[in-house]
């Protein structure tokens, strides 16, 4: 489906009834690395999973974009299909994204889950590497990025060939107005610490075990930080955890909106032969 927002058009997912579960895909990627979790939770939410600008079948907008603009665009969508209080669910950049939208929008909030994503800010040398990449981008093309990032999107024990085929693919058909903007929003976005302590929503942090681009002490921290936050780690998942680990991460998901979180929770073992890990407070991984 599409819709206008800000004047451009904007390409999303709209399906089932129930509490609405909103999913942000991360860069250079779009709404289909989601495709697995639309099925999953449409029998018991309405989902809705978006493509931002210049990504799918979105289209670009000028300028640098940044992540308080995707969230406002993310509201604004919300607003037109009359969702009320969602679950945000951000990938990588869609979780700097969430980070924003829950800064500016608290009460818009039931939940939040984070996944594959850090609240610091790019430290100055990856900020100017970020500026000139979209220099590079404006000259010559996305190949760059998508030669140097899909090979880090995957775990590295990964070894299903049409499945890194296809993250490539996607990679490749996003627009190289849409990969400058978002670079440029990525370089320009604040620092988010501070703010993880004032989060008042029950909070889902996952992570890749293999995610080379996350480090995990990074998903730890905010887990720690946040107060009724819980992390799971996926196994043989690398950062694009909920596309390369469906079942375990859609498993992880529905238990946690099964669970009401309040307080500080350590997530419990599922079963013994799952292939969910505890993470007990206070150990890191
Ligand atoms: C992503 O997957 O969205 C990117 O790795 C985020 C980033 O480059 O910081």
């Amino acid at each position: 489906m599409m819709t206008l927002i800000n004047g451009h058009q904007v390409a999303y997912t709209d399906e089932g009834k129930g509490p609405p579960l909103v999913f942000v895909h991360g860069f250079p990627l779009n709404r289909s690395c989601w495709s697995k979790q639309v099925e999953c939770f449409k029998s018991r939410n309405r989902v809705i999973a978006l493509d931002l600008p210049g990504f799918g079948a979105s289209e670009a907008e000028r300028g640098p974009a940044t992540m308080n603009h995707f969230a406002e665009g993310i509201f604004t969508l919300c607003q037109y299909l009359q969702t009320g209080p969602i679950v945000l669910v951000g990938h990588s950049m869609g979780g700097y994204i969430a980070l924003a939208f829950a800064q500016a929008y608290p009460v818009f909030l039931r939940g939040l889950v984070l996944v594959g994503t850090r609240a610091g800010r790019d430290e100055p040398e990856v900020a100017s590497a970020r500026r000139m990449r979209a220099r590079a981008v404006q000259q010559a093309g996305i190949g760059s990025v998508v030669t140097d990032m899909a090979p880090k999107m995957l775990s590295a024990i990964n070894t299903d060939l049409d499945m890194a085929r296809q993250v490539r693919d996607t990679m490749a058909s996003s627009s190289s107005e849409g990969v400058v903007s978002a670079l440029l929003g990525m370089a320009d976005r604040p620092d988010r610490r501070a703010q993880l302590a004032s989060i008042q929503v029950p909070t889902l942090v996952v992570a890749g075990a293999d995610d080379t681009l996350i480090p995990m002490r990074e998903s730890v921290d905010m887990a720690e930080t946040i107060p009724e936050a819980r992390l799971v780690v996926i196994p043989k998942a690398g950062h694009l955890v909920a596309y390369e680990q469906p079942g375990p991460f859609n498993e992880a998901l529905a238990s946690w909106l099964d669970s009401s979180p309040r307080g500080r929770q350590i997530f419990p073992l599922v079963r013994q032969d799952s292939q969910l890990r505890t993470v007990p407070e206070g150990v890191t991984p």
